[in-house]
Order: structure tokens, then sequence, then C-alpha cells
């Protein structure tokens, strides 16, 4: 699991948690998922038995669906930080126009 921070930490059992910490717990959840299909493609790229590899590409592909759940459940509970990601999208629009002059 990503060890950038430690969401669980926040946790307290005599209370829910604020909106601030279910962000942050949702962000940490969605890098576990795309740690997941790391693991899972790279393990699938390392071995030659086809089943294995059948399953856990089949298991990262919905690893990323997950991702995308996540992502979603993201913007509704923080809809401002999408404004973020459309920046970073445009700015990535801007170079891949540049190149293919
Ligand atoms: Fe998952």
């Amino acid at each position: 699991m990503p060890e950038f921070s430690n969401p669980f930490a926040i946790l307290k059992n005599d209370r829910k948690l604020t909106r601030e910490e279910l962000i942050r717990a949702i962000r940490f959840m969605v890098a576990a998922e795309y740690e997941a299909i790391q693991l899972y493609q790279q393990t699938a790229e390392s071995t030659d038995h086809k089943l294995a590899r059948a399953v856990l590409l089949d298991v990262a592909n919905e690893e990323k669906e997950h991702a995308g759940e996540f992502l979603r459940l993201l913007q509704a509970l923080d809809p401002e930080e999408e404004t973020f990601y459309k920046t970073g999208y445009e700015e990535v629009e801007e170079l891949i126009a540049k190149l293919k002059k």
C-alpha cells in the first residue's frame, strides 16, 4: 500500500469522519487502486502461465474501474479538485497540439 500518508491514523472510534478526512481517505484509496494495477500487471508480464496472466490482467482492469469509481466519488465530494485536473488536462492538450505542428 502507498505510504505517503496514513489516512487511517485520523480515524477515531468515537466519531464519524469529517468531510476533509473522508476526502483524504478516498485519495488514499485511489492510490491503492493504482498500486494494485501496477502489481497485477507487473506480475502478469512476469509469468508465462496463461491462466495466471489472464486472471491478473482481468483483475487489473477491474481495479481501473474501482479507480474510476473513487475518482468520481472524489469529484462529488470535492468539486473544486476537478478544476485542477481540468487545468492539467488543458496543459497537456496544449503540448499535444504543439507536438502535432
Ligand atoms: Fe480495487
